[in-house]
């Protein structure tokens, strides 16, 4: 593949897409056997069309936490009734927007954005469909800026309070309460995790139970993490280990549905960012490859600290150390700090891997720079033949 990039202008994102059907095909194959699971992908990862397509054909639903996810997911062929929309801070538009679109359900979290959202569907003359997004109380072995299901975080509603907002919505009649939600936080490889969650939704079950109340969809989120370090050893995330605790542990009653949001582990591993070495620069005590992508194409390292994978295509032995900064005008646009790269040149092609989850989503204009560039598997090979 690196041959085939020679010809096109850095930076830009490669997407496997091979390994994204890969991907997907490991996914089914864990998911497809139980009746009742639903997968909606969470379209913030990474929403290019090019790659949503081939999530879309193989039948996912959507996560969206904004109006224009759930217009994107529209755009490109997902069915308005296997999308979901969650997000602290939904505005007027977007919930009309939904309801108009006819979405699966509102993850709601807040009674002043339930009490909104009925306003809005008797307004219409719909009935909004909600579950509440319940916030656990369960803590992720993550980065503190990603995980979401501690009591701390402003993420859903307490615990304490379900029952509550529950009986809240059981009153109006523009509403119809159809579930719970559930996220704990991303890149979590410990499987205990996952675990705490299940055994804390079990608990919640019981008390909904003894109060008359059941569940028709439960909704666990997404999370699952994915292998930063050697992606090429782990090209596939172990959706086996996860699928199989929910499981083997989650007791759901009969004729109750689980849907997974998940993000990073679908696309992440799947995509690169591909840049090129503009200069190699001594300082005192320091050697800095400078490249031309920077935090705008990819801001997970400026932003949490986040370690990619990074390789020169081109170089070749003896290894020597670098910071791997980018050209913008911020002290923090290093994507990494005593790297150990093949000794690297000017002109070389550099891959920052494991970049396709909340790589392309998250990049910015900052310096009036573009939107990076997108090319697929195909695309690349097409571009090589001619
Ligand atoms: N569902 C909800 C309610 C979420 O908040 C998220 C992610 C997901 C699903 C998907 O989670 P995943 O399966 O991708 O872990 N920008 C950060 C990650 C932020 C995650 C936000 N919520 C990063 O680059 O690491």
């Amino acid at each position: 593949m690196k041959g085939c990039f020679e010809g096109l202008r850095t930076p830009f994102y490669y997407y496997d897409t091979r390994l994204l059907a890969d991907t997907i095909a490991a996914i089914k194959s864990k998911t497809d056997k139980h009746e009742g699971w639903h997968l909606h992908y969470a379209v913030k990862a990474c929403a290019n069309p090019k790659v949503l397509k081939l999530i879309q054909q193989a039948g996912f639903g959507a996560d969206c936490v904004s109006g224009g996810e759930i217009k994107t997911c529209l755009e490109n062929d997902f069915p308005a009734n296997e999308i979901v929309f969650a997000g602290v801070g939904k505005a007027d538009w977007e919930i009309e927007l939904a309801l108009e679109a006819g979405i699966q359900y509102f993850n709601v979290e807040s009674i002043p954005e339930l009490e909104v959202i009925a306003e809005i569907a008797e307004r219409m003359g719909k009935v909004a469909d909600v579950s509440f997004r319940i916030n656990p109380d369960v803590g992720a072995h993550t980065h503190a800026n990603i995980t979401t299901g501690l009591a701390e975080n402003k993420f859903g509603i307490a615990k304490e309070d379900m029952i509550q907002v529950i009986r809240i919505a059981e009153q109006m009649p523009s509403v119809r309460f159809v579930g719970l939600h559930f996220h704990i936080g991303s890149q979590i490889l410990e499987m205990d995790d996952f675990e705490a969650l299940c055994y804390r939704i079990n608990e919640l079950q019981d008390q909904l139970e003894a109060e008359g109340i059941t569940l028709k969809n439960i909704n666990v989120g997404g999370g699952l993490g994915i292998d930063y370090k050697t992606p090429d050893e782990h090209p596939v995330p172990d959706f086996k280990a996860y699928f199989d605790t929910y499981a083997k542990l989650l007791k759901l009653r009969s004729g109750q549905h689980l849907h997974f949001e998940l993000g990073r582990a679908v696309v992440g591993q799947c995509g690169s960012l591909i840049t090129r070495c503009l200069y190699v620069k001594q300082a005192q005590e320091r050697q800095f490859a400078i490249v031309d992508a920077g935090m705008t194409e990819l801001i997970r390292p400026a932003l949490y600290g986040a370690y990619h994978y990074i390789q020169n295509l081109s170089g070749s032995e003896p290894v020597q150390t670098y910071d791997v900064v980018g050209p913008i005008c911020e002290s923090s646009d290093i994507f990494a700090k005593d790297c150990q790269l093949p000794a690297t040149q000017r002109g070389d092609l550099i891959a920052i891997r494991s970049a396709g989850a909340y790589g392309e989503t998250m990049a910015s204009q900052y310096n009036c720079r573009e939107l990076p560039r997108t090319y697929t598997t195909e695309e690349v090979l097409s571009k090589c033949k001619m």
